[in-house]
């Protein structure tokens, strides 16, 4: 198992294009293999979780050519076309891709075996499983937990369904479900998550429909393939954002980045708490997904009550937000995020417990955390439980450290971030991985 030791004193500087966007690379991929034609990918995030849903696909029958690592070419074999995998698909530690699956197999007509890693075997799957139930979906899952096995065969309907929770994954797999349902599909969200489903199923040519909360669409629309530019993910980005308010002098400039406004709440926290960040947005964009360069300074941060609408639409970003809360003047306190207890790791309990080993008080609430922040770090080990964000996150916690801090259980970070360790020591960062 890797770990990193990341000295202090470190500072960032310079100019900075992070890896492609997660969300919006698994997307391209599997609405790429549904759709009639030949879909056109650059910029698409090579790590880990979105090679598992590549694989996948090519286990199912579609032609996916690979020129450069991040330019992708993949040959749709419409809405039909999907062929039984012989092995069970593994999503690896991709829970995007295997809540996104059970939404693309349920109509299918043949049967499927979704499984993952530890972390990923783990996790909830009935929030999935109920509403394709309700479609006429055949899914069994284990306690609740992967496996998941998907059968073949069953025609579906469309069917109106409230989010009981803000979720871009939940939605997104009822959607794709419901591009095969006979009628109207509806989902309703609590709060906004995520919209990247909505914007690329319009840019593949499927009419999306959006009144408020609810988004709809209407069975049997086929996909046109496209060109999708993917931008530079902006939970990415987020890491080296809080590093630049902790210590960027004379500053960082992040290119490129998406900042669709599902997804850019840690920089309205930032922005409340006094950072000093300035938004260049492009002209254009790329493909319904809108992209900014974003210059960060070093900034003096002060410590908030998070915005309980702000959550979801910062929900990957907040092990930084914790270590930005800590370098902060004062308190800062989140309520309302009890959906960190089921990401890769119960996120809650894993920032709570680095937080404390390295000197920084902090409370864990059932649904979110209170900092006490102004102290710096210590140096010393934290664990990131296999966690890709909470290991990038403690390297960041260097740069106002008072000793190493050694982040144990790294290799995941090549899930979202191949590369970063190059990246954040060509920065500034004093960054080992042993
Ligand atoms: C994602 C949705 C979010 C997010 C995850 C990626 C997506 O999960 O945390 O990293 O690509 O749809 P939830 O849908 O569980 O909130």
């Amino acid at each position: 198992m890797g770990r990193y030791i990341v000295a202090p004193g470190g500072r960032i500087e310079g100019q900075i294009t992070v890896p492609g966007d997660k969300s919006i690379s698994h997307r391209a991929l599997m609405l790429g293999g549904i759709a009639e034609g030949v879909t056109d990918i650059t910029g698409f995030l090579a790590g880990e979780d979105c090679l598992a849903t590549l694989r996948a696909l090519q286990a199912m029958g579609v032609r996916i050519e690979r020129p450069e690592e991040e330019h992708v070419i993949v040959h749709g074999v419409g809405l039909e076309g999907l062929r039984e995998s012989a092995a069970p698909l593994d999503m690896g530690n991709a829970g995007t891709a295997m809540r996104l699956f059970m939404g693309l197999l349920a109509p299918q007509r043949f049967a499927s075996t979704l499984i993952g890693d530890q972390s990923l075997m783990r996790r909830p799957m009935e929030r999935v499983a109920v509403p394709l139930r309700l479609m006429g979906a055949d899914i069994k899952t284990n306690e609740g937990r992967p496996p998941v096995q998907v059968g073949g065969g069953n025609p579906l309907r469309a069917i109106e369904y409230t989010l009981p929770v803000a979720s871009a994954q939940v939605k997104s797999a009822i959607l794709l479900a419901g591009l095969r349902a006979a009628g109207r599909t509806r989902v309703t969200e609590p709060a906004a998550a995520r919209d990247h489903t909505e914007r690329m199923l319009t840019a593949f040519g499927v009419e999306v429909l959006r009144n408020g909360p609810t988004v709809a669409l209407e069975g049997g629309q086929d996909l046109r393939a496209t060109r999708i530019p993917v931008p530079a993910d902006f939970s990415s980005a987020a890491f080296f954002l809080v590093a630049g308010c902790l210590g960027a002098d004379p500053g960082v400039l992040l290119r490129n980045v998406g900042i669709n406004p599902t997804r850019t709440g840690l920089l309205e926290l930032l922005l409340q708490m006094g950072a000093d960040i300035r938004v260049h947005v492009a002209a254009g964009g790329g493909h319904g997904e809108p992209v900014a360069d974003i210059e960060v300074r070093a900034s003096r941060l002060r410590g908030i009550k998070v915005p309980e609408s702000l959550v979801p639409l910062s929900i990957d970003e907040f092990p930084v937000f914790f270590i930005a809360a800590a370098c902060a003047e004062g308190e800062t306190l989140v309520r309302g995020a009890q959906e960190l207890r089921v990401k890769e790791t119960d996120r809650l309990a894993a920032m709570g417990a680095g937080l404390t080993v390295l000197g920084v008080r902090n409370e864990l609430l059932d649904d979110g955390i209170w900092i006490q922040g102004g102290a710096g770090f210590s140096g010393g080990t934290v664990d990131s439980h296999g966690d890709h964000r909470i290991a990038m996150a403690f390297a960041m916690a260097s740069l106002r450290a008072r000793g190493a801090i050694e982040i144990l259980d790294v290799d995941n970070v090549a899930t979202s971030f191949p590369g970063f360790v190059r990246l954040a020591a060509a920065c500034g960062l004093q960054i080992e991985a042993l």
